[in-house]
């Protein structure tokens, strides 16, 4: 038995570093015309079945209309505004944001160059694709986590880490270059917008989280769901929650992403102009609680065209002084004491690249146990 399980090992070991060589991701297996997907792709029964009961119902995820709150002084609209924030940060970890500011121009432009850099031959692609944890500048993958999963997924990313410390512009890959750093500047704008009203639903002031510098580690990552030939044996993304404070993401037309709501997996629908904002763990533990970081994941891609997808992560950049985070302690009394511990920046690195992204989250581990 040792020896047939140490044989399979060695043989999946084998395949993903080949797959990882070639640097031709997942899109440059796509594109070749496989008619099957190669084995560690393929997961396992359990994560399968659960992908069979996706809800069919039509729920969606909470949409609200920023219109109003951008440039208007109006104190009982934005009142209402903030409670609708604050009731989807709580029931869904997820909703959806129209009338953001940011013309359709600006998302459609941004698509269309991340696109551009997937769609190019891979030998070109290639001189970005790096497989390293370093913090810092540009890196093309597939698969974040290959090495770390027990089974990889069906897409392939570009990530730029465009802050704290600014990121080299010439860096980036000329054919999205203009259109990174612009969209950056506009997502960060849209990120500071729906901090303050989470700040104003935790009863804080309404510039707590920008003085808090949670505008400035930002990790952007474009990822690319190309066709996949066998859709019903893989995923696109596992299933998993961001690890930190929130993530805004834009999405093309083709669907896949789906958010877990109770016990029901819900598809987000694409919303021509919206941006989807999500909570991440971070959110959930320094909130005590009150925000939910959600678990997501998307299907494998089964339209012949890529869903594109743009993320920017928006971390904790500072540490406080004594080396450690956890729940602010404007929101703990005697009521409401920490549900959660602190935790150190250490522990946070060691939890997010000691594993694939689909085990437990650092909120399990520092959550305090009556
Ligand atoms: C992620 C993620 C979803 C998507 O990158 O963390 O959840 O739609 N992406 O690409
Ligand atoms: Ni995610």
């Amino acid at each position: 038995m040792a020896a047939m399980d140490a044989n399979s090992s060695y043989d999946r070991m084998k395949e993903l570093k080949e797959f990882d060589e070639s640097k031709m991701g997942v899109k440059g297996l796509s594109d070749s015309g496989i008619t099957s997907i190669p084995r560690f792709f393929v997961h396992p029964p359990e994560t399968l079945s659960d992908f069979k009961n996706s809800s069919s119902t039509c729920t969606n995820i909470p949409i609200i209309d920023l219109s109003g709150i951008i440039n208007s002084k109006d104190a009982d609209h934005r009142l209402k505004i903030v409670e609708q924030v604050k009731e989807a940060a709580k029931t869904w970890g997820f909703f959806q944001v129209i009338n953001h500011g940011v013309p359709i121009s600006v998302l459609d432009e941004t698509i269309h160059a991340i696109k551009a850099f997937h769609d190019q031959p891979h030998e070109v692609k290639a001189k970005y694709y790096k497989r390293e944890n370093e913090l810092g500048g540009v890196m093309y993958t597939s698969n974040n986590d290959l090495y770390r999963a027990k089974s990889a997924a069906w897409h392939d990313s570009l990530q730029a880490w465009m802050g704290p410390e600014p990121l080299k512009v010439a860096d980036l890959p000329e054919i999205c270059r203009n259109e990174v750093v612009a969209w950056d500047k506009s997502a960060k704008e849209v990120a500071e917008t729906v901090m303050e009203l989470l700040c104003e639903g935790l009863g804080l002031e309404a510039g707590k989280f920008k003085e808090l510098t949670f505008l400035d580690a930002r990790v952007l990552v474009g990822h690319c769901y190309p066709y996949c030939p066998q859709p019903d044996l893989t995923v696109g993304i596992t299933s998993h929650t961001d690890p930190g404070v929130i993530t805004v993401l834009l999405q093309n037309h083709v669907p896949g992403l789906q958010v877990k709501h109770g016990n029901e997996w819900v598809n987000v629908k694409p919303l021509p102009g919206g941006l989807i904002i999500n909570a991440g763990d971070f959110l959930q533990i320094i909130s005590n609680g009150e925000y939910k970081s959600v678990q997501h994941r998307v299907l494998a891609n089964s339209s012949k065209e890529a869903r594109i997808s743009i993320v920017i992560f928006f971390n904790l950049a500072k540490w406080k002084g004594d080396g450690y985070h956890g729940p602010l302690p404007e929101l703990l009394s005697p009521e409401k004491p920490a549900i959660y511990r602190n935790f150190t920046r250490q522990e946070f690195f060691e939890n997010f690249y000691s594993k694939g992204i689909d085990t437990k989250s650092l909120i399990e581990k520092i959550k305090i146990k009556n």
